[in-house]
């Protein structure tokens, strides 16, 4: 092991961590409820179990489709890509209440296998989910869905996915490193 790193450090706003442990790809989560259907842009997102595969998002109370999905119990969970970052962000930046985001942003709705709500072509990845726990919904916003398909691109293996640093920035998914993996145990892979 070379001579590692000791890092100097300042106070940092408590608030602005995430920045920091945010490395999760920025996602579209895609909605259907009574014939309409819409697009949000999420970051807030977090693995919580593998095997049934369960997610956590937190959906603010005021996005509209915070009751589509309430109301529906399930969402599509789709991976966008670095090259349609800037819809990711158009995205982010209307409300379904006022615009069609598929329309608006020439997406391509495709039919999901197991939900109502479409999946997004132009995604690299798609993960149908159902809502499996809303116990957390009024205290946090916190949505607890379980993956029943996933659909997923046969090429690339690595997507440029994009991940949020918080400010505007964007990070762009880039080398991956396999040095390492000899240490792993193996439940841990
Ligand atoms: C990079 C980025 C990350 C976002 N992450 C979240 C999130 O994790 N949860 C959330 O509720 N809103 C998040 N938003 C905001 C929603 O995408 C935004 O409020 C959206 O316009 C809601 O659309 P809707 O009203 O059609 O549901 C994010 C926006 C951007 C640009």
């Amino acid at each position: 092991m070379g001579l590692m790193k000791k890092y100097v450090k300042k106070d940092f706003p408590v608030w602005k961590v995430r920045r920091f442990i945010e490395p999760g790809p920025i996602v579209l989560v895609s909605s259907a409820w009574k014939g309409e259907t819409n697009i949000m842009t999420m970051g807030w997102h977090m693995i919580m179990e593998f095997q049934p595969s369960l997610i956590g998002c937190y959906i603010w109370t005021q996005n509209h489709s915070f009751e589509m999905i309430r109301k529906s119990k399930e969402c599509v969970i789709n991976v966008p890509t670095v090259d349609i970052a800037s819809t990711v962000v158009s995205i982010g930046n209307s409300s379904g209440r006022d615009i069609d985001k598929f329309e608006a942003f020439h997406l391509t709705p495709l039919p999901a296998q197991k939900v109502s709500a479409p999946l997004i072509q132009e995604c690299y990845a798609n993960f149908e989910c159902k809502l499996i726990d809303s116990s957390l919904i009024n205290k946090y916003s916190l949505f607890i869905f379980e993956v029943v398909k996933a659909h997923v691109a046969t090429s690339p293996k690595f997507p440029q996915t994009i991940h949020y640093r918080g400010d505007g920035l964007f990070m762009v998914s880039g080398p991956t490193v396999s040095k390492y993996r000899k240490k792993f145990k193996p439940e841990n892979l």
